[in-house]
C-alpha cells in the first residue's frame, strides 16, 4: 500500500523552493496539510500557483532567523489548527567558503543564527501542538557535514553538528510525549545551492567549476549526486505511521559519502 499523510498537518521552514518545497509536494501528493514559510517573495508567489495546492497548502513569508516574526506565522497556524502532526526544520544557509583565519565572526554568527537558533524557536513552539496531537514527528535537516569534518566550511559543519546535538537531545526529552526526533543528513545535492558552492569553492581554490563539480561526485562511494525528491522520500516516510518507533537517529541520505572536503 502507498504510504499515506492523510490528514497530517506538517510544517516546513524555508518550504518555498528547494528540499523544503520538494518535500512539501511529496507530503501533499499524500494528503498532508502543508505551512511553509521562506524569506523569498517570489518563490512563495510561485508555490501559490502549484496545481497540488487545493487549499492544503499554507504559505507564510517571514525570516526563520528572526523569533518575532517566527512565533507571528505560528500564529497564523494557530487559526487554522491547534495540532500538528510533524515540523521539519529544514532552514539552513550554506555559509562563508574559506580557512577559518580568513572568515569573519557576522558571517559565523549568522550561520548559527539561521542553521541552529532558528531550529529552536520553531521547535518550542512546535512542541505544545504536537503535545496536543499526542505525538508526533520532527525532523531536522543536518547534512554529512554534520557527521564530518568539512574543509573551508567551518561555521557550517559547526552549525550542522549542532543540530546533531538538538537531535538526540530533543529524542529524550520528547519521547515521553511520543514525540520522535530524528536528524536527515542529505548528501550533495544537485540545484542552486550546489551551484553557488561549487562557484566559491572554485574561486576560492582558483580552479574550474568543473574539477570541483567532479571532485563533489567523488566524494560518495555511488558517484552520483543526491536529489531534492530522495530528502523528500525519507521525511515523508519519518512522519507517516510506518516510522512510529523510529527516533533519535542519524540518517544520512548521501550516495554514501565517504569525504568532504
Ligand atoms: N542543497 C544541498 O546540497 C544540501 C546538502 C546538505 C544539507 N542541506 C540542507 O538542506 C536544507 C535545505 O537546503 P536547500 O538546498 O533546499 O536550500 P536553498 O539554499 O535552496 O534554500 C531553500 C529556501 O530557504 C529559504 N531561506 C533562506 N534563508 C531563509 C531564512 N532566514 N528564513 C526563511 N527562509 C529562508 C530560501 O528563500 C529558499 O526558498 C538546509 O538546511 C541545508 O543546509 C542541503
Amino acid at each position: 500500500m502507498p504510504l499515506s499523510l492523510q490528514n497530517k498537518k506538517i510544517i516546513i521552514s524555508a518550504g518555498a523552493s528547494g528540499i523544503g518545497w520538494e518535500t512539501a509536494k511529496i507530503c501533499l501528493s499524500k494528503g498532508a496539510t502543508v505551512f511553509v514559510c521562506d524569506i523569498d517573495t517570489k518563490s512563495i508567489k510561485k508555490i501559490k500557483k502549484h496545481p497540488l495546492i487545493k487549499k492544503k497548502l499554507f504559505t507564510y513569508e517571514c525570516d526563520a532567523s528572526d523569533e518575532y516574526e517566527v512565533s507571528e506565522f505560528f500564529n497564523q497556524i494557530k487559526k487554522k489548527t491547534k495540532k500538528i502532526d510533524a515540523l521539519i526544520n529544514n532552514v539552513g544557509v550554506a555559509g562563508p567558503t574559506g580557512n577559518i583565519e580568513k572568515l569573519n565572526s557576522d558571517d559565523w554568527e549568522q550561520t548559527l543564527k539561521i542553521n541552529v537558533i532558528s531550529h529552536f524557536y520553531f521547535t518550542k513552539l512546535a512542541i505544545p501542538m504536537l503535545k496536543k496531537n499526542k505525538g508526533g514527528s520532527i525532523i531536522n535537516i543536518s547534512s554529512t557535514a554534520g557527521i564530518m569534518g568539512f574543509a573551508l566550511r567551518s561555521p557550517y559543519a559547526a552549525s550542522k553538528w549542532a543540530v546533531i546535538g538538538m537531535t538526540k537531545t530533543m529524542a529524550i526529552e520528547l519521547g515521553k510525549f511520543k514525540i520522535r526526533v530524528n536528524a536527515v543528513c542529505p548528501g550533495t545535492i544537485k540545484g542552486n545551492r550546489m551551484k553557488r558552492v561549487i562557484r566559491d569553492k572554485a574561486k576560492f581554490l582558483k580552479v574550474s567549476k568543473k574539477f570541483i563539480e567532479n571532485d563533489f561526485l567523488s566524494m560518495s562511494s555511488i558517484n552520483s549526486w543526491v536529489s531534492q525528491t530522495d530528502i523528500g522520500n525519507i521525511c515523508s516516510f519519518l512522519i507517516s505511521n510506518e516510522s512510529e518507533r523510529i527516533s533519535g537517529q542519524v540518517i544520512p541520505v548521501d550516495g554514501n559519502t565517504i569525504r568532504v572536503d
